[in-house]
């Protein structure tokens, strides 16, 4: 299947994505992880990226549409793939189109401002090797350290209150407009992520009829 999944920052993408990708056997695409990377190694995008991530602002379409199209490319994603956070702008899902990709389902995972707002404040994320946590809704079993590598957690730059603020913007003025360009296209699912990562899981299966 080639899905994406659509939602405010701190929706849940990444989580259900884990768990959709093992289920199906399909890599997961996130570009927020790939330019993250980027940065930590330094490249020339990833100084690039840098400014834009730590304002809460899009990277330019044209630096993330190179790097999806790349990453398309591969080998593992000839039988299919989950797009997180990708596309954010109507120019990106047109890239998207001219690709010649044909989608099996959109998913828009739906959580309201005021839960984001809440549940940002928890996340804690593995620096190492990128596993997410939650404090209270996903802990570690390690505690303060990642259970798949040991690496002791941190919270992402772009979790500050202020800077989600500046994301959930972002997210409805430029992306949330996708949800209309893949309704018209017949692929949109929605799912409702304000309750338990198991409650959106069960859902996201339904959505997504797997
Ligand atoms: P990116 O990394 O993609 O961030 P995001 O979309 O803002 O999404 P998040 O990763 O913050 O959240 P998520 O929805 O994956 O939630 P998660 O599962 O982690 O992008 C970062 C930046 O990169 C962007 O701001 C932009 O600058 C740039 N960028 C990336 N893609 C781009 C693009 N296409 N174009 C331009 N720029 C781009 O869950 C959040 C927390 O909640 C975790 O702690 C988790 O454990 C917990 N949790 C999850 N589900 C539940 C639940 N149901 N109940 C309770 N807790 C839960």
């Amino acid at each position: 299947m080639k899905i994406i999944f659509l939602g405010a920052p701190g929706a849940g993408k990444g989580t259900q994505a884990e768990i959709v990708s093992k289920r199906l056997g399909i890599p997961t695409i996130s570009t927020g992880a790939i330019i993250r990377e980027a940065i930590k190694a330094g490249t020339e995008m990833g100084a690039l990226a840098k400014k834009f991530i730590e304002q809460g602002a899009l990277v330019p379409d044209n630096v993330v549409i190179g790097i999806v199209k790349d990453r398309l490319a591969e080998s593992d994603c000839a039988n299919g793939f989950i797009l997180d956070g990708f596309p954010r702008t109507v120019p990106q899902a047109e890239a998207l189109d001219k690709m010649g990709i044909t989608l099996d389902k959109v998913l828009s995972l739906e959580v309201a401002d005021e839960v984001i707002i809440d549940r940002m404040s928890g996340r804690r994320v593995c620096p190492s090797c990128g596993k997410t946590y939650h404090v209270t809704s996903n802990p570690s079993a390690k505690g303060e350290d990642c259970e798949a590598c040991g690496t002791k957690l941190t919270v992402r730059a772009d979790d500050a209150p202020e800077v989600v603020r500046s994301r959930l913007d972002v997210y409805h003025s430029t992306t949330e407009p996708l949800k209309d360009f893949y309704q018209a296209k017949g692929v949109l699912a929605t799912a409702v992520g304000a309750d338990s990562i198991e409650d959106t899981t069960e859902r996201t299966f339904k959505a997504l009829g797997i």
